[in-house]
């Protein structure tokens, strides 16, 4: 029963894969997936504080000397590096699936979930900090709309598709449960 989630165990998963949960900023990835992870009795790992610890710089401050693309490189080692690890489940930054060695790797080694939001959505709750330097001396909604557009394609190649909406997390939670069930 998806309401009684918190027994499910990693032994009772139809297979050890990690779970990767990709989708725009803002989306929720971080608290969706701290959430399930604990339904499931797995360790949860955010991609983008992990790149952090292994560079001891914020995002912010890769960006500035490595640029996008740097960051990208530092981003596909380190989940290559989650991925080889214990199975978890692991929350990747927004750009992640449109990587394309990243993406791949994730599709061969993974069970993919694109967590979707309505744009007001990512628009509001992005507003609530500011350490995304893709959004930095933007409007976020316009930048958001781009990325969404440029993005979608590849979110689309995920394995589960769930929504998330204004109510609360543990909604999305168990829609992805029940898709991984
Ligand atoms: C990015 C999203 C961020 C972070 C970086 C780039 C993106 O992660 O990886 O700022 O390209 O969309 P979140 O999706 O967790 O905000």
């Amino acid at each position: 029963m998806i309401s009684d989630s918190n027994s499910t165990s990693v032994t009772s998963r139809q297979n050890d894969l990690p779970i990767v949960l990709v989708g725009m900023m803002g989306v929720g990835k971080s608290t969706i997936g701290k959430m399930l992870a604990s339904s499931l009795g797995i360790e949860f790992v955010d991609s983008d504080d992990e790149i952090e610890k292994a560079a001891g710089m914020t995002i912010a401050e890769i960006f500035e000397p490595s640029g996008e693309d740097g960051f990208r490189d530092g981003e596909r080692r380190v989940i290559a590096r989650l991925i080889s690890e214990e199975p978890k489940v692991i929350a990747t930054g927004g750009g992640a699936f449109v990587n394309e060695q990243t993406r791949a790797l994730i599709k061969e080694q993974c069970i993919s979930v694109w967590i979707d939001a309505d744009l007001d959505i990512l628009v509001e709750r992005v507003a609530r900090r500011s350490h995304r330097p893709l959004l930095v001396g933007r409007d976020p909604r316009e930048v958001l709309t781009e990325l969404s557009v440029k993005r979608t394609p590849f979110y689309e190649q995920a394995d589960i598709h769930v929504r998330s909406d204004s109510g609360p997390h543990a909604r999305t939670v168990n829609s992805i449960l029940e898709a991984l069930a």
